[in-house]
């Protein structure tokens, strides 16, 4: 009823899902009948990835990996637009549905009197909780603020100045971070890969009484099988020039990025100041990323998530604020463009320079991948029309900081992005 408030053509995949052929809602979307027919989002409409080589009409698609071109805050503003429109109300829903589906008298009752208007409401209820989105930096395709929703719905703490945009992570070789073993969430804000499940499904929608605890249980032993796919599958190594590049990796990036490295998934301050009185400096070299996504674990927030589900078996008892963010693993490397917490550096070769040498405006949420700097396309006209503008000088969208590799020579650097190429 409503494809002008999508910002083009192709229905949902305007917005960046992806329809396999044959099913009924995209992906990232499930079906439910709940007394009627539900439809809602579930963990692949984030953690799903799309690849197009250069040239290549269907992407490639990776469950697990980063949503690169999804706009979940655009798919929210279009249900928000269409709830607001003088049009939707039961009689003209009634008159487009009856174009599609013939539905029994009883259901067109229930339509009419109950669901349409009902489902107005809470998207209009919605749209006032979410309008604080509409005063800072757009979260753009692939990004996601995701707890300052679950502040202002769950927690009722003020979302204040506070900016949470964050990449969408992978969520693979997860059985290597259970345990607590490394830190998860880009500020390493929880160990407990089960609460982090339990609390992902609460920004999803569930609610307290409605959280499936056990089928959560079980869809965790299934996303701990969940494997990054190999950048050879679509693309050629030289491996000759990845050995030669494996112990510059070795000497500059291992201790912080290899699975069992020393600081590997530890948060890592921010600043020199963040590592507090007593210590001399930080010995890595500070971090100085963007520091916003950091600020959203407010005292305030901690202390009401700490209590949220007290009364229940399964509780939330890990949650701590952190002072920087994860020293994360670099599986799957090559899909995890646009790089850093805040997705702000859209190539590989961008990150081994200086930020005042990478792209200041690009363009998120492209699926056709370049091997040779490896990220997303970023810049040029299908890029530009597809995506969404990023802007470093925006605030959260700073490119500074990780300035690891970017004293290298520019051979060092050729050796170490071969290598980089393998993980
Ligand atoms: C609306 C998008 C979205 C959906 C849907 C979503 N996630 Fe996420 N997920 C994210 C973002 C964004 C982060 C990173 C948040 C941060 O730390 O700032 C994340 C982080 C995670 C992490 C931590 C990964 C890491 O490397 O530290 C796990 C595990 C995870 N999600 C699991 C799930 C599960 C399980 C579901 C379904 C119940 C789910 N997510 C649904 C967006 C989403
Ligand atoms: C002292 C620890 C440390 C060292 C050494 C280090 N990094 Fe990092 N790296 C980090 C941290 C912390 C982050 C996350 C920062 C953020 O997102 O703001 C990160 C993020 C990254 C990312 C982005 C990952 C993603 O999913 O977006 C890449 C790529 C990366 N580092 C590559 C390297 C390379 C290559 C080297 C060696 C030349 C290196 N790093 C050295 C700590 C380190």
């Amino acid at each position: 009823m409503f494809p002008d408030y999508l910002p083009g053509p192709g229905g949902w995949t305007a917005l960046g899902f992806y329809r396999e052929a044959g099913q009924e809602v995209p992906v990232g979307f499930s079906k439910k009948t709940i007394g009627v027919d539900r439809v809602g989002i579930n963990c692949a409409a984030c953690h799903v990835s799309q690849v197009r080589r250069p040239g290549e009409a269907v992407p490639h698609i990776y469950l697990g990996g980063p949503g690169n071109t999804v706009d979940i805050l655009g798919y929210q503003r279009f249900l928000f637009a269409c709830a607001s429109d003088p049009r939707f109300t039961s009689h003209h829903i009634l008159k487009a549905l009856a174009e599609v589906v013939d539905l029994p008298f009883l259901d067109r009752l229930q339509y009419r009197y109950m669901l349409i208007p009902a489902t107005r409401k809470a998207l209009l209820r919605e749209k006032a909780q979410f309008a604080w989105t509409n005063t800072r930096p757009d979260w753009g395709r692939g990004r996601v603020d995701p707890f300052n929703p679950v502040k202002v719905a769950f927690l009722k703490v003020a979302v204040g100045d506070t900016i949470g945009n964050a990449e969408i992570p992978p969520i693979w070789n997860l059985d290597q971070r259970d345990e607590g073993k490394l830190a998860l969430h880009w500020d390493g804000l929880n160990s407990d890969l089960t609460e982090v499940f339990l609390s992902s499904a609460l920004g999803d929608g569930a609610t307290l009484k409605s959280l499936p605890v056990h089928k959560l249980q079980e869809l965790q032993d299934w996303a701990k099988t969940l494997k990054p796919p190999s950048f050879q599958a679509l693309f050629e190594i030289d491996h000759t020039l990845a050995a030669l590049g494996q112990p510059i990796f070795e000497q500059h990036c291992a201790r912080c990025h290899r699975f069992g490295g020393e600081q590997t998934g530890k948060a890592l301050p921010l600043t020199n100041e963040a590592w507090g009185e007593g210590l001399e400096g930080n010995p890595a070299g500070p971090l100085y990323t963007d520091p916003h996504r950091l600020g959203v674990w407010t005292p305030e927030t901690l202390e009401a998530f700490a209590a949220y589900a007290d009364d229940y078996a399964w509780d939330f008892k890990q949650f701590r604020p952190t002072v920087g963010y994860v020293n994360v693993p670099l599986d799957g490397l090559w899909i995890r463009a646009p790089y850093l917490h805040n997705g702000s550096v859209p190539y590989l070769t961008e990150l081994l320079e200086l930020p005042e040498r990478r792209s200041q405006i690009f363009y998120r949420g492209h699926d056709v991948y370049d091997a040779d700097r490896m990220g997303f396309v970023s810049e040029g006209p299908e890029a530009e029309h597809l995506g969404s503008r990023y802007d470093t000088s925006e605030p959260g969208n700073s490119n500074q900081g990780h300035l690891w590799g970017t004293h290298l020579s520019d051979t060092e650097k050729r050796l170490l992005l071969e290598y980089l190429k393998t993980l």
